[in-house]
């Protein structure tokens, strides 16, 4: 008896980046996808892969998207429950909305509620793979990879580390922070689908004893992810200033500590020095672009374009709950508008691509997951270009694919899902 799937319709796949030449030549078109044990076989015509596999079962999604799940590379799982919080900017935004909740996750039963929750509206939203922050419990992050393998999905996940300027009960020293991380990071990296990144929150909320800790587990541990945040609000990047007088900038704090990798994934990286930037490209750490929450805290206007033509690597995030949508599609919106007021319009390729294959080579997965192409990951998603009637009027008027596609990019929401696979079984 065959395993074998076919999934028909508009299958979107990247032969190349569609930021190193015309976008439109990154992507191939094919009719249909051949799935066999949660992974992708070929792409190619539907009389073809049905000739490959006469006995498969076919699912034909008619003319809908078929393109690889969505890679959503910074999150805060924690902040399902605070998102859309109104009225504040980062450091009052975290002290009085974002403290107060995280400091919940010390219970195993709330940390499992929210995780459930979490994965069930990002998988309705069509994304596949999250990088997220917990919180400083154990427990935090014992419940996000529970629940993240029950659903069998392919993840990042570490403890946030902080042992200053947080409030009582959401502290650790370094030497707990070590500690909590090296054995959640033994128990969980490389099980099954779970990734661990080391995860210090930002230069604010670590001591220099405490970067230096979790310097040297990542040195132990050079094969995991170190996530944190770079450079997000003016204020803040002064403030480090003040905290850190040796360093040369913001960076440095980390640089100095062996916290700057190519496996290192840098949230907002908006407002960066010269030196910065130099640095972050040489090394070929990832910066991790997260638009709505850029916009809905104030933070400022990231320049796709200029990073791009430095040759930095950047992937695209929600940044949930500091973001205002758990949906890469709003995310896409939103990094369209940044990019516009920038000065460049982002072809709908390279939005799409940033969302998937260029978040999936930020988390150094770019062979696994965030493209369809033989040997990846089946993890899908199905979009319906047609899923609202202002959509619809719009895409009948497309000339050509990006033309269908980019109403959805703006207009898009779970609406437009028709149907989320994850390692080759439909969840919907
Ligand atoms: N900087 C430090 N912590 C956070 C957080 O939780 N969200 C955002 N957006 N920025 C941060
Ligand atoms: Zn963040």
């Amino acid at each position: 008896m065959t395993t074998d799937t076919i999934l028909a319709g508009r299958v979107l796949s990247f032969a190349q980046s569609p930021f190193a030449g015309d976008p439109q030549d990154a992507v191939h078109l094919f009719d249909a996808v051949l799935v066999r044990a949660g992974h992708v076989v070929t792409t190619g015509s539907l009389q073809d892969i049905k000739a490959q596999s006469p006995d498969a079962t076919l699912y034909d999604y008619g003319d809908a998207l078929i393109m690889a799940g969505f890679v959503d590379a910074h999150v805060h799982y924690p902040q399902t429950a605070i998102i859309a919080s109104w009225g504040k900017r980062l450091i009052d935004w975290l002290n009085s909305y974002t403290f107060p909740e995280e400091m919940q996750f010390h219970d195993p039963a709330y940390a499992s509620e929210i995780a459930g929750r979490y994965f069930d509206l990002t998988l309705a939203n069509g994304t596949t793979t999250v990088a997220s922050f917990c919180t400083i419990h154990p427990e935090s992050v014992t419940a996000f990879f529970e629940a993240a393998q029950r659903r069998n999905l392919r993840v990042v996940a570490g403890k946030t580390c902080m042992d200053r300027n947080a409030p009582e009960g959401l502290r650790d020293t370094a030497q707990t922070a070590y500690d909590h991380s090296k054995t959640l990071l033994q128990a969980w990296h490389g099980t099954g689908r779970a990734s661990y990144a080391i995860t210090p929150r930002f230069s604010p909320t670590s001591t220099p004893a405490q970067l230096e800790a979790l310097g040297a587990l990542w040195a132990e541990y050079p094969e995991c992810l170190m996530q944190t945040h770079l450079s997000e609000q003016t204020d803040e990047v002064r403030w480090v200033k003040e905290l850190f007088p040796q360093a040369r900038d913001y960076l440095d704090t980390y640089e100095a500590h062996g916290l700057l990798g190519a496996r290192g994934l840098y949230g907002h990286a908006i407002h960066l020095e010269p030196r910065e930037r130099d640095r972050l490209a040489e090394v070929g750490g990832a910066l991790i672009h997260c638009p709505t929450s850029n916009t809905f805290i104030g933070s400022g206007l990231f320049d796709m374009a200029a990073r791009m033509a430095e040759g930095q690597r950047v992937g695209l995030a929600t940044d949930t709950g500091g973001g205002s949508s758990f949906s890469m599609l709003r995310t896409m919106a939103a990094a369209y508008e940044i990019g516009q007021l920038s000065g460049t319009a982002l072809h709908p390729a390279q939005l799409l691509w940033l969302a998937t294959a260029g978040s999936a080579d930020a988390l150094h997965m770019g062979d696994k997951i965030g493209n369809i192409a033989p040997g990846m990951e089946a993890d899908l998603v199905v979009l319906d270009l047609a899923s609202t009637p202002a959509i619809a009027q719009r895409a009948a008027r497309a000339e050509d694919i990006w033309e269908a596609v980019f109403p959805t990019i703006m207009m898009g929401d779970d609406r437009a899902v028709k149907a989320v696979w994850v390692a080759g079984t439909c969840t919907n």
